[in-house]
């Protein structure tokens, strides 16, 4: 690679001139903005520990009632992109939220699209455009981008979950903003809402017809995840690995990221191949070892993920997952910018 001109090659009087217009030469920077065979990341390799959350988290319960912070959240900011800009990846923010008994979050929309993996506790629900979806460890709910939605706790012990959205790619764009609104009274019944795709491979019709509404399925149980975890590594040596989607048309469940729940039985191991996006990791059930590594290097390890641990790695890295747990099976919610990569035309995968 030739070395291109720099900055200070430059007369000053030369750069002065340039400013005054509005202008910048290219060649001090072009290597630094389209680099040789890979991009250079600012995602780096991180690992948050719900031991290391969860005290922080309850203590914001203590000091800020939810009437002054409307959604008591801690967000997982990944520190190459700096604490202030809320960032687990260039696309993808993360949250650790907090709901306790008794308390509620007030209706709104907004334009970033989220989903809720929900990490402890009973009783809480959220209403998604009218459709109540109870929430229990392990389900993943949907909140697309413009569908009203709040939350409640019914409970008697504190509600936890992780919040995903794809709040720094809409921010960028300068589209970024929520509206509120009067709390929704429930109306959907079961049969109409999330509750109507009982079973993969059947789609509910009214006079034969599929639903036009572009998000028909809000609450994804784990209940049912799990047991489709289950069938599925019975039959594949013990490993599995499931997309979330939206039933009516087979893509991604939402637009912009992608969801994925991952089961390695005991002392089962997998790769997550070197993709250009970045990759979330949540534990839901059990622990795992994780390794990462470039096609030229050598693996370094992030440590092991516990219960409800949550990581991130940036894309173009080879994931190296084990579960040395020769008893318990291990259980991962993964989220990736992957679908927003192929509408791009963005996406590859290294070999
Ligand atoms: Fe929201």
């Amino acid at each position: 690679m030739n070395d291109l001109g720099r900055l200070e090659d430059l007369p000053q009087a030369y750069l002065d001139a340039l400013s005054a217009h509005h202008l910048l030469p290219l060649w001090p920077s072009l290597r630094g903005v389209m680099p040789a065979n890979r991009p250079s990341t600012r995602t780096i390799p991180t690992l948050w520990r719900y031991s290391d959350i969860r005290p922080l988290l309850m203590q914001a319960g203590h000091l800020t009632p939810i009437q002054k912070a409307e959604r008591r959240v801690l967000v997982l900011a990944n520190p190459g992109h700096g604490l202030d800009r809320m960032q687990a990846s260039p696309a993808m923010y993360l949250g650790m939220q907090l709901l306790l008994p008794g308390e509620s979050a007030p209706a709104h929309r907004h334009t970033p699209n989220a989903v809720r993996m929900v990490v402890e506790g009973d009783g809480a629900y959220t209403t998604v455009e009218g459709e109540r979806c109870e929430m229990k460890r392990g389900d993943l709910i949907l909140t697309p981008s413009g569908l009203w939605h709040e939350h409640g706790h019914d409970g008697t012990a504190p509600v936890v979950w992780l919040d995903v959205l794809d709040l720094p790619l809409v921010y960028y764009l300068e589209t970024s903003y929520h509206e509120s609104g009067a709390a929704q009274r429930p109306c959907m019944h079961q049969a109409a809402g999330s509750g109507a795709y009982p079973s993969a491979g059947l789609a509910p019709t009214q006079g034969l017809r599929r639903k036009s509404n572009p998000y028909p399925m809000l609450h994804y149980p784990y209940e049912k995840t799990r047991e489709s975890l289950d069938r599925l590594a019975d039959q594949a040596n013990g490993t599995a690995s499931l997309t979330y989607i939206n039933p009516e048309s087979g893509s991604d469940a939402l637009q912009m990221l992608g969801f994925y729940a991952l089961k390695l039985g005991p002392g089962k191991s997998c790769d997550l191949p070197a993709q250009s996006s970045a990759m979330i990791l949540h534990t839901i059930e059990g622990r795992c070892d994780v390794r990462w590594s470039h096609t030229e290097q050598s693996e370094v390890s992030l440590g092991t993920i516990d219960l409800a641990d949550t990581a991130c790695l940036p894309g173009y890295v080879t994931i190296h997952l084990a579960n040395t747990d020769a008893e318990r099976a291990c259980y991962l919610f993964l989220a990736d910018e992957s679908p927003l990569h192929r509408k791009l035309g963005l996406f590859e995968i290294r070999a």
